[in-house]
């Protein structure tokens, strides 16, 4: 019989009914489903809540950074990631900022924007006459739906209206939101769906789209460190480093490995926080749409021969609320990074994006970063052929003695290994 994947009430059975009908249609077998039935620290039930159609929770190294010290304070930083180097470097580039100081960082007032979408606007002139006469009106009704950010005299505290060259009886209404210590999504779509029916009333248009932007722009970190020429590798590799960074701002080929390598650290300890990487990766991509400047970060010489680095990275990320508070290990890596809000959360994140893209530059522009990434790639080589994990030092040094970092050669000193 032809399997379907159209299977009735799925997200109404159990974990257990839902792996016993993924395993007959995949044929997984009792060792397989064992292992998915191993979730590790998390409960099984507590996934099921959580998300949609669970079977399973899936695992991710947790691993620690060493070193940093940001606004003069020395924090240790869970990452969970599972791409080899990327913690070492992190931890190798805060050892050479703390030489001058470690990371200076700062963050503005945590503004989330919500977008409303009017369309079948009769007049966009009488529409944006009207809205801006009624602002403090649609502001005052926005905020009943937070007593929390009242109280905090925070919430909605401005709005904006834009247009569109293209598209001329429609208008975008930005809603601005101080959201405290929260991601903020959920107040903000709240507010925006609220409104909009006094946003028609006004404009005499139609609300379809009634949601938070994804782009941050008046939610912004910075941090800046200083990298001492001698640490880095001298003279030149500082003025390539310089070199490499020009090109990550004009060139869109190299910007999107540029920040990917930013985001590397920075997504790291999203997950091991259960932050929404999605939401900080599309931010943090989009962001240069807005400011021209191709690459989040900016590396430049200074007086003394040194290297200085800046980051300027829009991060929408809260310390209450979403998924952060529900699951153990998010709660004690909370506890681990010791941060005591959202700005405290975003100036450590921009500090960790700068030393992670500080450290793949580095090796880029001295040995290149294949010699590096390939011993550590080696131990992934070693795994996947066979290797217990208290074997695999002694299968990658076997295979750098042998100068062959691959499955082949790696299977070869396994299955010797093993006596087979
Ligand atoms: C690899 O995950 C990240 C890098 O490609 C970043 C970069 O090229 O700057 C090394």
């Amino acid at each position: 019989m032809e399997k379907s994947s159209k299977i009735s009430g799925f997200y109404k059975k159990t974990p257990e009914e839902r792996l016993q009908i993924v395993s007959n249609f995949c044929d997984l077998n009792e060792i397989e489903r064992e292992t998915l039935r191993n979730t590790g620290s998390m409960n099984i039930d507590l996934a099921d809540k959580l998300i949609e159609n669970v079977i399973s929770t899936m695992e991710i190294p947790l691993g620690i950074a060493t070193n940093f010290v940001i606004n003069g304070k020395d924090y240790l930083i869970p990452m969970a990631v599972e791409e080899p180097s990327v913690i070492a470097a992190c931890s190798n580039a805060a050892r050479i900022a703390r030489e001058s100081g470690g990371f200076v960082s700062e963050s503005t007032r945590p503004v989330m924007i919500g977008q409303i979408q009017i369309v079948d606007i009769p007049s966009r002139e009488k529409a944006i006459e009207s809205l801006m006469l009624k602002k403090e009106e649609i502001l005052k009704d926005s905020n009943t739906r937070s007593q929390t950010l009242s109280k905090m005299s925070a919430g909605a505290i401005d709005l904006e209206i834009r247009t569109f060259r293209e598209i001329d009886d429609m208008i975008v209404i930005h809603i601005f939101v101080d959201v405290r210590d929260a991601m903020g999504a959920n107040v903000v779509n709240t507010m925006c769906e609220h409104v909009a029916p006094v946003v028609e009333r006004i404009t005499g248009g139609r609300a379809i789209l009634r949601i938070l932007s994804n782009l941050s722009v008046r939610r912004i970190s910075r941090s800046r460190a200083v990298f001492r020429k001698e640490l880095v590798g001298g003279s030149q590799v500082v003025r390539n480093i310089v070199k490499a960074s020009d090109l990550a701002n004009i060139d869109p080929y190299r910007a999107a490995t540029h920040n990917k390598g930013i985001m590397n650290g920075i997504d790291a300890v999203i997950l091991a926080t259960m932050n929404d990487w999605r939401s900080v990766e599309a931010n943090a991509h989009t962001y240069g749409h807005v400011t021209g400047n191709l690459s989040l970060t900016k590396f430049e010489e200074d007086r003394n021969g040194d290297l200085v680095g800046s980051i300027e990275i829009p991060l929408a990320v809260g310390t209450v609320g979403g998924t952060t508070g529900t699951v153990e290990k998010a709660k004690i890596n909370r506890k681990i990074l010791g941060v005591q809000n959202s700005s405290d959360m975003a100036n450590l994140l921009a500090a960790v994006g700068l030393a992670q893209n500080f450290a793949a530059l580095r090796a880029l522009c001295d040995e290149g970063i294949q010699k590096g990434h390939m011993s550590l790639h080696a131990r992934n080589i070693a795994l996947e052929a066979g290797a217990r994990p208290e074997e695999v030092d002694a299968v990658v040094e076997a295979m750098l003695k042998e100068g062959s970092i691959s499955r082949k050669t790696a299977e070869k000193i396994v299955w010797d290994m093993h006596g087979k």
